[in-house]
């Protein structure tokens, strides 16, 4: 016996993978915001995508600028994910309040990647897409790095912890690592 859920909440069903904070700057403002609508689109180029609701500063950013920056937080740092989740960059600087720490990317003109992550992607945008509510930032990674010891196939979650959001308040973590 199922019960029905409710097509705004269906969403929920799905795992959207870890969660990203991604970093946005134009002229004088940077931001971080809290994201798990994302998902890989290409290996070559490669290309990934994040979902971003219209009123949200940081898709004002991003339009702007043409580019962003996934970074990869752990667990050890949820509180200010959901800090970077819950308030506008409008009103607060995220960087400051938060105490992150910004630092030049790599590649990237004025995007600052956050340091305090265990991976970042830079990304210029390709493409840009309204659907509903959200605009979809189509992003080819120009640079990417990780964590020497936490990366080598893949994330090794036996050293560290991704963070799942499950949706509302709701969180889990990576567990063990299975391999097959
Ligand atoms: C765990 C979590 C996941 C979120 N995922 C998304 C998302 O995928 N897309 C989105 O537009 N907002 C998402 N949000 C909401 C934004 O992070 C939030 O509204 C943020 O304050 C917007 O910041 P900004 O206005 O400074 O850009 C999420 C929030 C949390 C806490």
């Amino acid at each position: 016996m199922k019960a029905e859920i409710t097509r705004q909440r269906a969403t929920r069903l799905l795992s959207s993978g870890n969660v990203i904070m991604v970093s946005s700057a134009y002229k004088d403002r940077a931001n971080i915001i809290t994201l798990a609508w994302k998902t890989p689109l290409s290996h070559n180029p490669p290309l990934i995508g994040i979902s971003i609701a219209k009123t949200h500063f940081s898709c004002e950013l991003i339009e702007k600028s043409e580019e962003f920056i996934v970074n990869i937080p752990e667990l050890e740092i949820l509180d200010k994910v959901v800090f970077c989740g819950s308030v506008s960059g409008r009103q607060v600087d995220k960087f400051k309040e938060t105490k992150l720490n910004p630092l030049k990317a790599n590649r990237l003109i004025k995007t600052p990647l956050i340091a305090d992550c265990i991976g970042n992607l830079e990304c210029y945008v390709r493409d840009v897409r309204e659907f509903g509510d959200h605009k979809f930032f189509v992003g080819e990674i120009i640079y990417a790095q990780a964590e020497e010891g936490m990366f080598e196939q893949t994330w090794d979650v036996d050293k560290m912890r991704l963070i799942y959001h499950l949706g509302g308040a709701f969180f889990t973590s990576s567990g063990q690592m299975i391999r097959v």
